[in-house]
């Protein structure tokens, strides 16, 4: 009976090929410089001609040596700073001020002293709320409670024990309260996330944990991150992609570009199986020699890495 039901049924043609859907951009640079004065009408170019493109929903960690400018950046793409030349973008707008869809977690992280850990967390997204709804609304008081209960859920993701939360930020440590500036950043739901050096001041043990809850939540929601590292392993297992800043080592070129900017082979891999893929230390390697060999402007030849075999989780 099945079987003639079958039989009867029309042969339908195969569906068309999908084509790959073209990725929003979220942020641009073009042509971006910056240069700080220095007095006596001096001034010092930190960045200049940098041209980048970052879709929606990648995970772009930076990477360089200290005083390259990744924290600048960072500013510019928040509206913190503005450039002295070309011009920044975030969700096809030209960045003119602090701009609402980035979320910001900065290389000095500071706390409200007077308040307590979960008043701290709660601070951003209490006030962006009571603006449209004033607090004397039942809906307000409503939407702070689920809001504490998200809090609740962040701090405990970022290995904060309940009985942290009353604490002020002179009792805790500078890892702790770095994991605070994170859920904080967490709780606003931005669009972009920029996390400069976020993971600095964490013992390693702590450090493998955020670095998985940190894909854990860009997995699941797919924000765009920007995420400032020193650390080459840990560019390894968070990103889809990883650019380097730096210097040419060539003396006429002092100021700062983009030397890098690759597919990370291991996003391909389950997060869970990046640390111990013997892919790593080798990529690692070679992504140190190509650096090296970038600086000295003498890499031109496209980067071939061993494709590791599973898709991403
Ligand atoms: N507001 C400023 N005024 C003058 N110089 C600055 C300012 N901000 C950054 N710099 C200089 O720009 C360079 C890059 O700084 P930064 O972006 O903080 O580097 P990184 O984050 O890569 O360590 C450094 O030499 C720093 O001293
Ligand atoms: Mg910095």
């Amino acid at each position: 009976m099945v079987s003639a039901a079958l039989a009867a049924r029309p042969q339908l043609d195969p569906p068309p090929a999908l084509a790959p859907v073209p990725r929003r951009t979220e942020i641009a640079l073009r042509d971006v410089s910056v240069a700080y004065r220095c007095g006596r009408g001096e001034s010092k170019t930190v960045l200049s001609g940098i041209d980048l493109e970052i879709a929606a929903g990648e995970f772009v960690v930076v990477l360089g040596e200290t005083g390259c400018g990744k924290s600048t950046l960072l500013r510019l793409i928040l509206g913190e700073e503005l450039p002295t030349g070309g011009s920044v973008q975030v969700d096809g707008k030209p960045v003119t001020r602090i701009d609402s869809r980035c979320g910001y977690v900065p290389q000095k992280y500071s706390l409200f002293p007077d308040r307590t850990l979960m008043g701290n967390v709660m601070y951003g997204p209490e006030n962006a709320r009571s603006g449209l709804l004033g607090r004397w609304r039942p809906s307000f008081w409503r939407y702070r409670r689920e809001l504490r209960t998200e809090a609740r859920d962040y701090l405990g993701r970022m290995g904060l024990r309940p009985q942290d939360l009353a604490k002020y930020p002179h009792q805790l440590s500078g890892g702790m309260q770095q994991r605070v500036a994170i859920a904080q950043a967490l709780l606003m739901h931005p669009p972009v996330l920029l996390m400069d050096e976020a993971f600095s001041a964490l013992d390693p043990s702590t450090r493998s944990r955020l670095q998985e809850q940190i894909h854990a939540v860009w997995f699941e929601s797919r924000p765009t991150i920007l995420f400032v590292t020193h650390n080459t392993q840990e560019a390894l297992l968070l990103g889809t992609r990883f650019i380097l800043l730096g210097r040419y080592s060539d003396e006429s070129r002092r100021n700062s570009n983009i030397l890098l900017d690759m597919e990370n082979p291991l996003a391909r891999l389950p997060f869970a199986r990046r640390a111990q893929s013997p892919e790593l230390h080798r990529i690692q390697e070679q992504v140190r020699q190509i650096a090296f060999a970038a600086s000295m402007g003498v890499s031109e030849d496209p980067v071939e890495f061993a494709s590791p075999e599973s898709p991403s989780q």
